[in-house]
């Protein structure tokens, strides 16, 4: 085993194109003065096991997961804490010295610290999730444990919604429907990957939205996404999805390198999209 002093982290995913973390967490070392390195490993699922392992055996300190490794990885880690438990997936995962490999989640952390620092006074009352992929666990796991109101969910694939439903506990509502249903929602919630850049716009009229509600995208390509125009066309408030990102990052960052950054949504925003 070659241990470094250096402490160096990186994020691991398959292709990995484009991903913001190395410079997210470079800023950060660069800002706290930290001797350490963030790196960024593209891993074929294939070689997932292989990879992690010697990544931790080099001396890595923890790896950042994005896709398709999230739900994967689990099965290399000796312990998982409660949020990665109940979402389902990991995306962070730290070596001890002993060589014990333990899980973390901090997307649903990441989804709501954004949302509430973006919009303080933000009204969980009556939530509407769109979409029952692996982003909406995570929000529908943050929306129970900020202990919201009633949380509809809606999916192009409805047994997908239903799933959730059943193990969130909310109600379903069908995706052909769904504009009955948004005249009482508070924050309405996006976390297809609809109207992300090069994929299909995302199929929602929010005529019926009433003026006081917040639509949150956690698509971040574009950061305006066609949905968040179309919603500050109606003057209703928005939040953009790179804060959750930024967010979920900065306990990462804690665990990794041993301090927690202080979060300037907007300066790391403009960092991020230079
Ligand atoms: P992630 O882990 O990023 O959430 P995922 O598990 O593949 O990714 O889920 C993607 C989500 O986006 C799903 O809810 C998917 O709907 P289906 O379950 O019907 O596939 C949704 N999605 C993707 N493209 C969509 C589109 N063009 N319109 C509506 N929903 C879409």
């Amino acid at each position: 085993m070659t241990l470094q002093i250096k402490k160096c982290a990186a994020v691991i995913g398959y292709p990995l194109l484009h991903t913001l973390s190395p410079k997210l967490h470079t800023h950060w070392l660069d800002q706290y003065k930290i001797d350490g390195a963030y790196e960024a490993w593209p891993i074929d699922p294939v070689n997932l096991k292989d990879s992690v392992l010697r990544l931790r055996d080099k001396g890595f300190v923890g790896l950042n997961v994005t896709v398709p490794h999230k739900e994967t990885v689990m099965a290399l880690c000796d312990s998982l804490s409660a949020d990665a438990q109940k979402i389902g997936a990991v995306n962070t995962i730290l070596f001890h010295s002993s060589g014990v490999i333990e899980g973390h989640n901090h997307d649903a952390y990441g989804f709501i610290t954004h949302a509430l620092s973006s919009v303080p006074d933000l009204d969980l009352s009556c939530v509407m999730v769109l979409g029952a992929g692996g982003a909406a666990r995570a929000v529908l796991y943050a929306l129970k444990q900020a202990g919201g109101g009633e949380v509809k969910i809606t999916n192009r694939t409805l047994d997908r919604a239903e799933n959730l439903a059943d193990e969130f506990g909310a109600r379903v509502v069908e995706w052909e429907t769904k504009e009955n249903y948004l005249s009482d929602v508070t924050l309405l919630i996006n976390t297809t990957s609809a109207g992300m850049a090069g994929q299909m716009n995302l199929d929602i009229d929010i005529a019926n939205l009433p003026l006081n509600a917040v639509v949150y995208d956690i698509v971040y390509k574009p950061l305006l996404t066609p949905l968040l125009r179309a919603a500050q066309a109606k003057n209703l408030r928005i939040i953009t999805g790179l804060g959750m990102l930024i967010h979920q990052a900065a306990p990462a960052f804690k665990q990794f390198f041993g301090v927690m950054p202080v979060v300037n949504n907007n300066e790391l925003e403009r960092l991020l999209l230079s």
